[in-house]
């Protein structure tokens, strides 16, 4: 982890950020054994929240995610393109029936754990044109406000409550 914390804010570092793709890795949490599941894919690093309560997302480019380990959880913070805007506003194929507005505070940004509701596995972010983020143990794919597309469960990503301004997230 690069990422530190600046006046009680975690200030993101470019070397955190992930982009999106097939990495077959998984991220690396050290001290912490993992299987298949057991943390997101992704080469990339952990941001660890530690005592901070918000994150300066300001430096994440659109297309970009961090992921964050808080509250003994992954978080990523997606900063959507506006291509992923508007393709999450059409809402075409989310199987949860929940509209864009109910899964983001900022439509700039997705900030959702990134656990699978079917049995709990931690997804990637994948960013392809057909889904955002790909569960790796039974397959589910989900779009970009964290709704499933395709899978076993129609539950999308869990909100994490927070507010956005001036490219901060705070977690509330
Ligand atoms: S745990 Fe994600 S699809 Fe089964």
């Amino acid at each position: 982890m690069y990422s530190r914390i600046k006046d009680g804010t975690l200030v993101i570092d470019r070397r955190d950020v992930i982009r999106g793709g097939f990495a077959a890795a998984a991220l690396a949490v050290p001290g912490l054994a993992h299987g298949k599941g057991d943390v997101p894919t992704g080469e990339t690093e952990i941001i660890d929240l530690m005592d901070a309560s918000a994150i300066d997302v300001s430096e994440l480019q659109p297309g970009e995610m961090v992921v964050v380990w808080m509250n003994r959880t992954f978080v990523g913070i997606l900063h959507r393109t506006d291509e992923q805007q508007a393709a999450a506003a059409a809402e075409v194929g989310a199987l949860s029936g929940e509209s864009d507005a109910d899964r983001v505070v900022d439509p700039a940004y997705l900030v959702a754990e990134l656990k699978c509701l079917h049995r709990g596995c931690y997804v990637g972010y994948v960013n392809t044109l057909e889904a955002a983020f790909k569960c790796p143990c039974h397959r589910a794919t989900f779009d970009t406000a964290g709704r499933v597309i395709k899978g076993k469960t129609d539950k999308s990503l869990p909100f994490v409550p927070h507010s956005v301004s001036e490219g901060v997230v705070s977690f509330l």
